[in-house]
């Protein structure tokens, strides 16, 4: 154990736990690769967990952000600034339908519920539907929210007038279907859901296009057109909970762009400002309007982050991220695929653009987190970093800076296979797991 990791375990709560059984401990950063103390090079396939968005200490980003840190670091919300201003203006822009009115914190967990806070405030209500497998952060009422009970520390949010519906987990289809003929009834079921689990009374569905956290699980394209309009007719927003998906994560601007839905409010943080701390909601003035306070986050708005998210918004259109996310995601795609048809433990892949999950399983669909567990440490010592999610904790998670190459995902592909290579000769008991794709058909995603 080196003196860092040893020094980890005694300074900080034993909750925060690092990946790797021997923890790596980075030191650099630059493009898609990151350094560690020992001058070991890795190429980052997680990117600070989907926030390193157009890469390691990009250049326009850190010129940014040191320009404002040498100008004024810190005006709190008493006084205006400029950054604010244009970032605001920037998100009303690129979002959309008639959102316009932004409120800035440091983190998701603030943003959802800042967002939350809104829909209650302009609805005059309190009831909340979210999705089952999501995450929404680590308050109170972000734990409500989320729908996975290893992170609601201690039963956190559980009294909160909040209730989960079905998610559309097509490999897992809870009505037992395979997405070429399932009729969607998990969304269907979002009517019987509401007046069977609920007062009828909502303030807002709030919901991840593709969960994150929850393994990357990636809905049918139908499942938000069918599942908001319900939600709407008893009185709810819809909030959209980008924090993953947004800007270009998808091969899309934001991932509800592949849904054919609008929200009331949406949520983003991760990805936004490349890795300063950064949560933004955004609502229609008419939601805005109800949110009148007094409120102050004294961070929130903070120039620095906001010269950071202008930069990486600058990035992202002037290189063509958006676009190049979506091609590399179908190289990558490709390449995964292939992977599962030779290694079937891989027995679903799923996602979109750059944001591509690969779920680990045995017989039965039987999850198998240890696989997973072993297969990251396996791809760490060929230099790949990739990350781990899923209720069951089996679903390895890709999602590299936006700027990848094509050589970069030929590399994280070698990586990947080499990996499950010696997992199939190490472990013979696997090499008859039969496979158990789906057919995902039209639905492909
Ligand atoms: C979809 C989603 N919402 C909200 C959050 C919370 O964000 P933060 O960790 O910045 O509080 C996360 C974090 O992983 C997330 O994935």
């Amino acid at each position: 154990m080196n003196v860092t990791e040893q020094k980890h375990k005694q300074y900080l709560v034993p909750g925060v736990q690092p990946y790797y059984q021997e923890p790596l401990v980075l030191v650099e950063g630059e493009g898609r690769h990151v350094t560690d103390v020992q001058g070991n090079r890795y190429l980052d396939f997680f990117g600070g967990i989907l926030t390193v968005s157009v890469g390691h200490a990009h250049p326009a980003v850190t010129a940014a952000i040191t320009a404002q840190a040498g100008r004024l670091l810190h005006a709190s919300a008493l006084y205006l600034t400029e950054s604010t201003v244009r970032l605001a203006e920037r998100l009303a822009a690129l979002t959309p339908g008639t959102l316009q009115q932004s409120f800035f914190t440091t983190s998701g967990t603030e943003a959802n519920e800042t967002a939350i806070m809104m829909a209650q405030q302009s609805t005059g209500r309190q009831e909340v539907v979210a999705l089952r497998h999501s995450y929404s952060g680590r308050s109170q009422v972000a734990m409500g929210l989320t729908g996975q009970a290893e992170w609601k520390l201690g039963g956190a949010g559980m009294a909160l007038p909040i209730r989960h519906a079905h998610n559309a987990y097509c490999y897992r289809c809870p009505f037992g279907k395979t997405p070429d003929r399932c009729g969607l009834e998990c969304a269907k079921d979002m009517e019987e859901f509401i007046r069977t689990s609920t007062s009828n009374h909502l303030a807002a569905y709030l919901a991840e296009p593709i969960q994150g956290v929850g393994g990357f699980i990636t809905p049918p394209e139908e499942f938000f057109q069918e599942t908001v309009p319900i939600a709407k007719k008893y009185g709810a927003l819809f909030i959209d909970d980008e924090v993953q998906t947004g800007f270009g994560r998808t091969g899309k601007m934001f991932g509800i762009d592949h849904y054919g839905v609008t929200p009331d409010i949406m949520v983003f943080a991760k990805g936004l400002a490349n890795g300063m701390p950064i949560g933004a909601s955004i609502a229609t003035p008419e939601v805005a309007s109800s949110y009148r306070g007094p409120t102050i986050s004294t961070f929130g708005g903070n120039p620095v982050a906001m010269e950071a998210a202008l930069a990486t918004l600058d990035v992202i259109a002037t290189e063509n991220l958006v676009e190049n996310s979506r091609l590399m995601g179908e190289k990558l795609r490709t390449g995964l695929e292939a992977l599962a048809d030779r290694y079937p433990i891989l027995g679903d892949v799923r996602g979109k653009g750059l944001m591509q999950g690969l779920e680990f399983v045995r017989h039965d669909k039987q999850p198998a987190a240890d696989l997973a567990s072993e297969f990251l440490e396996r791809t760490r010592e060929r230099g790949l970093l990739v990350g781990k999610g899923g209720l069951y904790g089996n679903v390895i998670r890709i999602a590299p800076p936006l700027t990848l190459s094509a050589h970069e995902v030929a590399d994280g592909l070698q990586a990947m296979g080499d990996a499950l290579g010696t997992l199939y000769q190490d472990h013979p008991e696997i090499r008859d797991v039969p496979a158990t794709r789906i057919d995902y058909g039209a639905r492909r995603h």
